[in-house]
């Protein structure tokens, strides 16, 4: 593997391939350098002063972290000065947050989730950063929320940064996963893993089964089958993982396959699910697909549903091909 740095590995996107432009460049260096400064915020912890609750609510209902809204600010001040972009969109922040017209607007959008799996950073475990990509729609001068009700297999770049042991970047500009690992002694990401391949089956599923009362019929049958391993109609024992961090339990589907599922549950029907669709299941949808994987929710494609909402939620299954299509059958025979 070249242990070439994600700046080298860009400007090779660029120039040699034609991949990305130049503002698409500098956008993903930004959005790296605000993960990074992200990276150092978390690993301070309690000695940064940055654990615990804000004291505030966000959109979706939810109790703010300070690393919620920290991290959702480092992000856009990171981005707001570049002009790669005409405006951002964030899990912490009801309305597109337009570019200030102080500064120059660029020809893309950048939504983001910057801290998933807030729950988790009180107890020091692994969180992330999810981002996406979309182009801003023709003569969409001050884009508002229909701008960014965009199909998912619109988007350019997806990517995440996993905060754990190490901090890693995953991030796909439509030709395949590449992984990067901060060297924190030089403060750069280098590539350390390309064309990231999902094995199309697996033995290992995540999901958060305290729910499973609430799921509907297909769904509970399918972890009922799971559960009865061998002597069940799978003929093989399964294993269950589950970080409440879908960047950390995506983030081990894409290193050695298994399958992911946030399926509708009766608490949350009204609402559509619990993951959101612009800056979660989207995003990791494109990165999942791009290393063979597949992305559902129980019924179509994730990254061909139509959005309706800026915040809107769906159920989620994603992860090894042929264990997403199981999961899908199971949904059809309903
Ligand atoms: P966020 O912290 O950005 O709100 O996302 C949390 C999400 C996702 O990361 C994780 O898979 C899921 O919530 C965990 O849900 P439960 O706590 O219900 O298991
Ligand atoms: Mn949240
Ligand atoms: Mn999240
Ligand atoms: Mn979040």
């Amino acid at each position: 593997m070249r242990r070439i740095s994600l700046s080298r590995y860009l400007i090779e996107e660029q120039r040699e391939k034609g991949r990305i432009d130049a503002d698409l460049r500098l956008l993903i260096e930004v959005v790296a350098r605000a993960c990074q400064r992200i990276s150092i915020a978390i690993g301070k912890g309690e000695l940064g002063g940055v654990l615990g609750e804000a004291g505030s609510d966000n959109v979706q209902g939810e109790a703010q972290k300070k690393l919620d809204v920290l991290a959702n600010e480092i992000l856009l001040e990171a981005n707001e000065w570049g002009g790669h972009l005409a405006a951002m969109a964030s899990e912490e922040m009801e309305e597109p947050y337009p570019i200030p017209s102080r500064f120059p607007k660029g020809g893309y959008l950048l939504l983001f989730d910057p801290l998933d799996g807030s729950s988790n950073i009180d107890v020091n475990i692994s969180v992330g950063t999810i981002f996406s990509v979309l182009r801003r729609p023709e003569g969409a001068t001050n884009p508002d929320e229909a701008d960014f009700l965009q199909a998912g297999s619109e988007q350019v770049v997806a990517g995440y940064a996993l905060y754990g042991p190490t901090t890693t970047l995953a991030l796909t500009l439509g030709n395949g996963v590449a992984l990067f690992t901060l060297d924190r002694e030089q403060g750069a990401f280098i590539l350390t893993g390309e064309n990231l391949t999902i094995p199309p089956d697996t033995r290992e599923f995540a999901i958060n089964v305290s729910n499973q009362r609430h799921w509907e019929a297909p769904m509970q049958r399918y972890v009922d089958d799971l559960l009865a391993g061998k002597e069940g109609p799978r003929g093989k024992d399964f294993n269950m993982r589950w970080v409440a961090s879908m960047v950390a339990d995506v983030h081990r589907i894409l290193t050695r396959g298994g399958v992911f599922m946030y399926p509708l549950d009766a608490r949350i029907t009204q609402q559509g699910g619990k993951l959101r669709l612009l800056y979660e299941a989207n995003p990791m949808a494109f990165i999942v697909e791009q290393a063979g994987g597949a992305a559902s929710d129980g019924h179509q494609r994730i990254l061909d549903i139509q959005p309706q909402r800026l915040h809107q939620r769906i159920p989620v299954v994603l992860g090894s091909k042929n264990e997403v299509e199981t999961i899908v059958a199971y949904h059809r025979a309903d």
